[in-house]
């Protein structure tokens, strides 16, 4: 059998690792890959592929990125002229159908997050024979405990928050860091534990910065002058706005949660305060080793599926194995934090100040 692959989505530190468990598992069985470039995209006929052979991955494995490219669906859209969502999932399904069927492949794996395994899943209604591998920074899916890239996502948070924690000590300031993390507030809540963070704000705590502020201020009186807050770039102000006043007294729009949340705290203490969004460098270099092995693992266990034709399904972690459930299972179905859950008990355990 001929098996295709494509990335699909934002991309997401472990991506090379699954093509690389993918390309060395099938070689294995004696099957062949298809690496698509940039997504659907590459599934538009004839198809912008490249065959991968074990060797092509020599070395990839720690690689950040992906060496097939990948595009969001806005991106699909403007490529073939429509903003039509039904549309555009018909044309899905009849341009992979043709370039499957003139390369001949017989298995198509979509790596990809819950927007591109709902396209997987539409695509197996059609019948298409799809296997999808879960991937994300966020760590927001029900269906499996762990995706790749979020420990790589959460080391970078703590790298950051140890450079901004000597600055923030130097000046006496307080650090309002900003991450990623969609409408969950998984990174935010790993990395600021990780990183020592003294407050975090996550969606799923209302948090009330008159709370933060009194938290600030106890620290001053214990001889503690610089704050580390760590904000999910899902959080929202409990009034929901993002205006603020300029010296004149005009309203402006400030940028993120981050800058929204620094600006209240700096009003609040009267202390200097700093905001630092991390961004896509969350989403930049090389994979940790966790998400270098999940991913490869992922990559092994897609491989299985297809050659046993469990198609519609996707692999998952669960209970530090990794297994498969169905697409349908898995898709439209986020794990947010438990706001009693244990690790939000750990957070604040160790004296981490959750707003709340
Ligand atoms: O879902 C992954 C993620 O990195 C989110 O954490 C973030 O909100 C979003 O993607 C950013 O997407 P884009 O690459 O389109 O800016």
């Amino acid at each position: 059998m001929r098996i295709g692959i494509l990335n699909s989505g934002g991309d997401c530190p472990g991506l090379n690792a699954v093509i690389h468990g993918v390309v060395g598992a099938a070689s294995k069985l004696g099957m062949e890959v298809i690496g698509f470039r940039d997504g659907f995209e590459g599934l538009l006929p004839p198809g912008d592929y490249v065959r991968l052979d074990p060797a092509d991955t020599v070395g990839i494995m720690k690689l950040g990125g992906t060496i097939l490219g990948t595009t969001n669906k806005s991106h699909f859209a403007a490529k073939v002229g429509s903003d039509d969502l039904k549309q555009i999932a018909d044309k899905v399904v009849d341009l992979t159908k043709e370039t499957m069927a003139s390369l001949e492949i017989g298995a198509l794996i979509v790596v990809g997050g819950d927007g591109s395994l709902g396209t997987a899943l539409h695509l197996y209604h059609a019948g298409v024979p799809i296997i999808g591998v879960p991937k994300t920074i966020d760590n927001d899916l029900q269906a499996t405990a762990m995706t790749f890239g979020f420990d790589s996502a959460v080391s970078c948070v703590v790298d950051a928050l140890d450079r901004l924690h000597t600055t923030a000590v130097s000046h006496k300031r307080v650090m309002v860091v900003e991450v990623m993390g969609r409408s969950a507030g998984w990174i935010a809540l790993w990395g600021g534990i990780a990183g020592g963070a003294n407050v975090v704000l996550i969606p799923e705590i209302d948090f009330d910065l008159d709370k933060v502020a009194a938290c600030i201020r106890e620290r001053e009186a214990r001889g503690n002058h610089s704050t580390m807050i760590v904000v999910a770039e899902g959080a929202r102000m409990p009034e929901g706005d993002l205006i603020t006043k300029d010296e004149c007294g005009n309203s402006i729009r400030l940028g993120g949660i981050g800058e929204v949340v620094a600006e209240r705290i700096g009003t609040l203490t009267g202390k200097e305060t700093r905001a630092c969004t991390l961004g896509h460098l969350q989403r930049g270099g090389e994979p940790t080793s966790l998400d270098r092995i999940l991913g490869a693992r992922f990559g092994v266990k897609a491989v299985e599926l297809a050659h046993q034709k469990k198609f519609g399904r996707m692999v998952s972690y669960q209970a530090y194995h990794v297994s498969s459930v169905t697409i349908e299972e898995a898709v439209h179905k986020t794990r947010t934090v438990e706001p009693d859950g244990e690790v939000v008990n750990t957070a604040r355990a160790i004296g981490i100040c959750l707003g709340d």
